[in-house]
């Protein structure tokens, strides 16, 4: 591959050979090639582009295999149904969940989060309780826990983070105590990238008798998941960062506390019998799923998941991590742009600000370049409160970007410090 470019830093690895053909892949997703989104698209952490294979798999959907599920005694129900049942199954496959029934459709992450701090919350916290967060959250594992907390008069503690952007372990084993009853944590970082050491947050937390819901948003798309031997209590995801259809997304909960759990939203499709004296629940996973579900979406998440799992998680984190350093050599290289988030081990994300700059406007210029990017506080306003910044400039990298991607950033960075120079 020749990385020679016409840039401001040379590109500083002259060789490079993805683990694999990243350009037959690209074809694959139509909107790349539509030059009216520009030279780079590099906002995948805020939602992923999507592949002919999930298009069409949604397309179907509707043009042949579509009814509401669970209901119909028709054939075309039946076969949506099992189209949905056998989604269910591709994510418990994808995250290595011991059973199907432990797999909850939900529209996405954040509802994931809060329906576990709704109906865990109910069951298990209360007065004096206690629930801890780190500094390096996405609103969406914040405030459902804070609203919690207000309700039943429960405490949120907080994990800092250095200057790294390394969650800061010691400090972490502090705050964990008896009355600690839950610990919600991100797999990566949507604003800097970190990658906490969740297997160890976790013996930690159970050792203290804590539960744990991990916010998967971030990492579902770029880390290999494993919630057997992660261990988590919860783990939750989006489908439209695996490159599926927005409003989708799955909640995992051990088995044993989704049972004893209380339904979240009650409905259709929820129940075992209605009286106006007394209702049973259905057993799990109907239980959370009140209502008709988004049933294309299904077909699509799981279209996105075998298009990731064909490519093999490990070569796209392996090529995401690729750019990720050349990115960042590169980005060190110019004087006047300091990077925020470098812990040991990060997904491929690279947040940063050029002196004298606000992120929006460079943002901005970044847009005229063809370059896409977001620029604000990422939905992560206490990370940039640690920084003491208004917001960073964020390049996400994902499955389909290349190193001319990475030209185009230092180009368009160019074109910031031409502009305010
Ligand atoms: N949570 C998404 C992001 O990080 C939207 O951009």
């Amino acid at each position: 591959m020749n990385l020679v470019a016409p840039n401001l830093v040379a590109p500083i690895t002259r060789q490079y050979t993805p683990p694999y053909d990243v350009e037959a892949f690209r074809r694959d997703f139509p909107i790349l090639a539509t030059p009216v989104h520009g030279r780079a698209f590099l906002d995948s952490a805020a939602s992923a582009q999507k592949p002919v294979q999930v298009i069409d798999a949604v397309r179907r959907c509707y043009e042949a295999e579509y009814a509401n599920i669970h209901r119909g005694v028709y054939e075309l129900s039946a076969l949506a149904t099992r189209n949905f049942e056998a989604a269910r199954e591709t994510v418990r496959g994808f995250i290595n969940a011991a059973h199907s029934s432990e797999i909850i459709f939900v529209r996405g992450g954040t509802e994931g989060v809060n329906l576990v701090a709704a109906s865990y919350g109910a069951k298990f916290v209360g007065e004096g309780d206690e629930i801890i967060v780190t500094y390096l959250e996405h609103h969406s594992n914040i405030v459902p826990w804070q609203l919690l907390a207000e309700r039943v008069g429960a405490k949120l503690r907080v994990v800092p983070i250095d200057d790294r952007g390394d969650l800061i372990m010691e400090e972490y084993e502090k705050l964990l105590n008896p009355r600690t009853k839950m610990v919600a944590v991100t797999h990566a970082s949507n604003a800097l990238g970190t990658i906490p050491p969740v297997k160890q947050i976790i013996d930690m937390a159970h050792a203290h008798g804590a539960h744990v819901l991990v916010d998967g948003a971030q990492g579902a798309a770029h880390l290999k998941v494993d919630v057997q031997a992660m261990d988590c209590d919860f783990y939750v995801f989006s489908g439209h960062k695996v490159y599926g259809p927005s409003g989708m997304g799955a909640l995992y909960g051990k088995k044993a506390l989704l049972e004893v759990m209380p339904p979240w939203q009650g409905g259709g499709d929820m129940i075992e019998s209605v009286t106006f004296e007394k209702t049973t629940y259905a057993p799990l996973p109907n239980k959370f799923e009140a209502g008709t579900p988004h049933i294309s979406g299904a077909s699509g998440m799981a279209a996105a998941i075998d298009y990731v799992t064909k490519i093999g998680l490990d070569n796209i984190a392996a090529h995401e991590t690729a750019l990720l350093a050349e990115a960042t050599a590169r980005v060190k290289e110019i004087p006047g742009v300091r990077i925020f988030g470098e812990a040991r081990h990060k997904a491929a994300i690279l947040s940063f600000l050029i002196d004298g700059t606000h992120p929006h406007d460079v943002g901005t210029i970044f847009d005229h370049e063809g370059v896409a990017v977001r620029a604000g506080h990422h939905c992560a306003q206490p990370v940039m409160d640690r920084f003491e910044i208004p917001g960073t400039v964020r390049a996400s990298f994902a499955l389909y970007n290349t190193m001319s991607d990475v030209d185009a950033l230092i180009d368009a960075i160019g074109k910031v410090k031409e502009i305010f120079n």
